[in-house]
């Protein structure tokens, strides 16, 4: 189904993110530092989630929209317990693409009843193979063994073509980049780099950090060479690249260098029911409150609509001196 709700630069409604916890086995030094996101840190309350129930009433809400793929993020959200229960639900409604991005720790033994339950496919995220770097990265006590495991699991239950989503931090993970390329060549996975970027205000983020998309790419091509292929399709966030010799492809995030902001049609749901229309917004609109009032289904769809009628970021596009210090939402709250 397609919508004529269309924000203040035209661009439709089409996916929505929506974080079904804020929480997470693992800290990733670029989205829970561990001295922010330590012991005393301040998780939200079950109540304050949004039930499965609600989730699926809005669900059908933006498929009326214009949605066409719903993604589901964290924190991580296998940690959500029972996220098999509201796959089942959103999986009845038709042509709805379902995916889900996770850590991949829980996916040996999950990945079958994802499958079952409707989930069409999976994005891993894997920044290493190397068990100290990934350590060092993640802080959590288990190798990169596991997440492999998840990865062939999740292949093994159909939930495919498995992405694979790899942050690349200057000085951290640059010199995994090859070791990375090389192990997913010619299988059926996609391997996609992506630019370190300054999300929230815990990562520290600075410029020099990035190593850019064209960097990551030369580096491949000289040991594997590559040729450009074609976007699966319109507003496709990776940039696609083949290996000559037929070993597959990756693809190349470049949020930082190459902004993607002019075909982003993206809406994200915070585990909490804000709804926020860019990954760097100041504020959502809450959601919940109306779901736990009277409002009727039309209610709400007029308020997303003007929500998204209003909207005007485009963040990356604009990253600069300006917007270097302003406060923003956190990546592990907004699910990426
Ligand atoms: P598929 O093409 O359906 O697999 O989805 P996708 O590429 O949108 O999904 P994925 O969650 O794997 O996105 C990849 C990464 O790109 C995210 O984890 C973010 O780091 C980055 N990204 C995704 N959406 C945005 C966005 O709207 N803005 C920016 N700046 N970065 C984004
Ligand atoms: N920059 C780029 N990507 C990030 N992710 C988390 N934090 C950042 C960041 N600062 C990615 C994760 C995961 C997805 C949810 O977002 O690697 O693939
Ligand atoms: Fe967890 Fe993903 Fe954030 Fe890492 S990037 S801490 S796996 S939510
Ligand atoms: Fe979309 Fe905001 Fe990312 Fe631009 S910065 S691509 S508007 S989420």
């Amino acid at each position: 189904m397609t919508s004529k709700l269309t924000d203040r630069l035209g661009r439709p409604l089409r996916d929505l993110r929506i974080s079904v916890t804020d929480r997470c086995n693992f800290r990733c030094v670029y989205c829970m530092p561990k001295e922010v996101f330590g012991r005393d840190y301040q998780f939200l309350e079950r109540d304050a989630l949004l039930t499965f129930e609600e989730i699926d009433r809005l669900a059908h809400i933006f498929v009326r929209l214009g949605v066409e793929k719903v993604r589901l993020t964290g924190g991580e959200p296998l940690v959500r317990r029972n996220i098999e229960v509201l796959i089942q639900k959103l999986a009845t409604v038709d042509g709805l693409d379902i995916a889900l991005t996770t850590n991949g720790s829980m996916l040996p033994h999950k990945a079958q009843a994802l499958s079952a339950a409707g989930l069409k496919r999976v994005t891993v995220s894997l920044d290493s193979l190397d068990d100290d770097v990934f350590k060092a990265m993640n802080d959590v006590d288990f190798p990169v063994a596991r997440v492999l495991e998840g990865i062939d699991a999740a292949a093994e239950a159909g939930l495919t073509p498995v992405k694979v989503n790899m942050v690349v931090k200057r000085g951290l993970n640059d010199h995994s980049i090859l070791d990375m390329a090389r192990h997913f060549h010619g299988t059926a996975h996609t391997l996609r780099f992506i630019e370190y970027m300054d999300v929230g205000s815990t990562n520290g983020w600075r410029m020099n950090d990035v190593v850019t998309a064209a960097e990551i790419v030369s580096q491949v091509n000289d040991d594997m060479p590559l040729e450009a292929v074609e976007a699966n399709y319109e507003g496709e966030v990776a940039a696609r690249w083949r290996y000559r010799d037929g070993g597959g492809e990756i693809g190349v995030i470049s949020s930082v260098t190459g902004a993607f902001c002019g075909t982003c049609t993206r809406a994200r749901v915070s585990a909490e029911g804000s709804l926020y229309t860019c990954l760097f917004a100041l504020k959502g609109f809450d959601l919940r409150g109306l779901l736990r009032s009277e409002a009727s289904d039309d209610d709400i769809a007029e308020a997303i609509s003007s929500v998204w009628g209003n909207r005007n970021d485009r963040y990356s596009e604009l990253r600069s001196s300006q917007t270097k210090d302003l406060p923003r939402v956190e990546m592990s709250y907004i699910g990426g």
